[in-house]
């Protein structure tokens, strides 16, 4: 959330004090937070709690001259990614919603062009008020973004709806709103593979690999986030899947395989980010297999390559696949993207510091079957997951053109 601004709109009511927990939230979280006070909210709170909270001057009246020009009101509009009011009161919603700009917050939140959050709380009367509802009606028509009160016992002894909501739903929904990502892959159907698979050698032992599946999930998370149908069809792992897709767990190469098939046809991207063992033994015991002084001897024979397959069997897809390499890797990346019909191979040398195996990072040289050839600095995963993301539309967008 770095490099992000906050404007903070608070009006006159007890839960004015509420606003506190959210701009020290939101300064925890890296976002600057610019507070604007009413008249009537500085009743309740002090506006030095304010700027001792957010590290910034808190702007409280048109027409003082401002400490810094950056916080008058049209620079406070501009430079706001996001303008959240809370708590909102009946006025401050009435006076958007009728375009009454008559004070440093009703003319700052008129002239910005960012997204407008308002978290009213007020008196349950007032708040099912026809005209309070009509204002809020008319608000969300026009894109203004509403998070509707709790119930409970309010500070004037009537219980009902009009306590400001949850803090923690508060911040919640701002920095969803911060973090929005362009819905670029809005109607595309993205599979993602991620993790190790196992094989088993008898009911307690198994051959596997390092990999943590974070590579995957966070090209899973960035697909759904960007819009996508994901389907994540993962091995075993330690880590949460992301909220919003299907995920589907398998333990074998064999059982990827199944899956990754059954889902393929339809899909509109592939990429094959799990490290799926290559090998699996000969024969596998139905019992614990006993110590032994002389050693023990495995024969494995190989695995499907599922990549492999699937691009034998390509058609329309758009087929990405990973190449972890310890030496050489750009020369054998290249051979696995010609060997298996890929239109982009992620090629990540993994004998080196922080790339691959189980770290947050990674840092990869994409090639296109075109020939095309981007290196880039070693990155979060997460950050990775969205580059490698942005190539793909190219070539989705490539495809269409055709
Ligand atoms: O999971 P992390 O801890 O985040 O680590 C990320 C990663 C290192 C696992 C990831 O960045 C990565 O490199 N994934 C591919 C690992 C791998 O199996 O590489 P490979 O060069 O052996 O295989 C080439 C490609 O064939 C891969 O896309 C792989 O998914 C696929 N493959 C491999 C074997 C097999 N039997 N079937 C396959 O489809």
């Amino acid at each position: 959330m770095m490099n992000k601004t906050v404007v903070l709109g608070v009006t006159g009511g007890i839960a004015a004090y509420k606003a506190c927990e959210i701009a020290s939230r939101l300064v925890k979280s890296g976002i600057e937070v610019n507070v604007i006070m009413t008249r009537s909210a500085q009743e309740f709170v002090r506006p030095l709690v304010f700027q001792s909270l957010t590290n910034r001057p808190v702007a409280t009246d048109m027409f003082k001259e401002p400490v810094t020009w950056d916080i008058e009101h049209i620079s406070l509009a501009k430079k706001a990614d996001l303008f959240l009011i809370a708590p909102a009161t009946a006025n401050i919603i009435g006076k958007i919603a009728a375009g009454i700009a008559d004070d440093m917050l009703s003319t700052t939140v008129m002239a910005t062009k960012a997204p407008v959050v308002i978290a009213p709380a007020m008196n349950t009367a007032m708040y099912n008020n026809v005209i309070v509802q009509r204002n809020i009606q008319t608000l969300s028509d026009l894109g203004y973004h509403f998070i509707s009160p709790a119930e409970g016992r309010l500070a004037c002894g009537d219980t009902g709806i009009g306590k400001l909501a949850d803090v923690d739903i508060i911040v919640e929904k701002v920095l969803e709103l911060l973090d929005q990502q362009p819905q670029d892959y809005k109607g595309k159907k993205v599979v993602v593979t991620a993790g190790p698979t196992r094989e088993a050698l008898d009911p307690v032992r198994y051959i596997s690999n390092h990999s943590s599946g974070k590579m995957g999930y966070s090209l899973a998370e960035a697909a759904v986030k960007r819009g996508a149908e994901v389907i994540l069809i993962s091995g075993p792992t330690h880590i949460k899947p992301p909220c919003g897709c299907q995920t589907i767990f398998v333990t074998t190469t064999e059982e990827m395989y199944q899956e990754v098939i059954k889902h393929y046809e339809n899909a509109d991207v592939l990429i094959k980010a799990a490290a799926p063992s290559d090998y699996t033994p000969e024969f596998v015991s139905d019992h614990k297999i006993k110590k032994n002084k002389e050693g023990l001897t495995i024969k494995l024979k190989l695995n499907k390559d599922i990549l492999k397959e699937l691009g034998r069997l390509k058609k329309k897809q758009i087929l990405v696949g990973f190449a972890a390499e310890t030496d050489n890797e750009l020369e054998y990346g290249k051979k696995k993207l010609e060997e298996k019909n890929l239109d982009m191979i992620c090629i990540n040398n993994v004998a080196q510091e922080n790339v691959g195996f189980g770290y947050d990072t990674n840092k990869i040289t994409l090639v296109k079957k075109t020939g095309e050839e981007k290196s880039l600095p070693l990155m979060s995963k997460k950050e990775l997951a969205n580059m490698i993301l942005d190539e793909i539309k190219d070539l989705l967008m490539e495809q269409d053109h055709i």
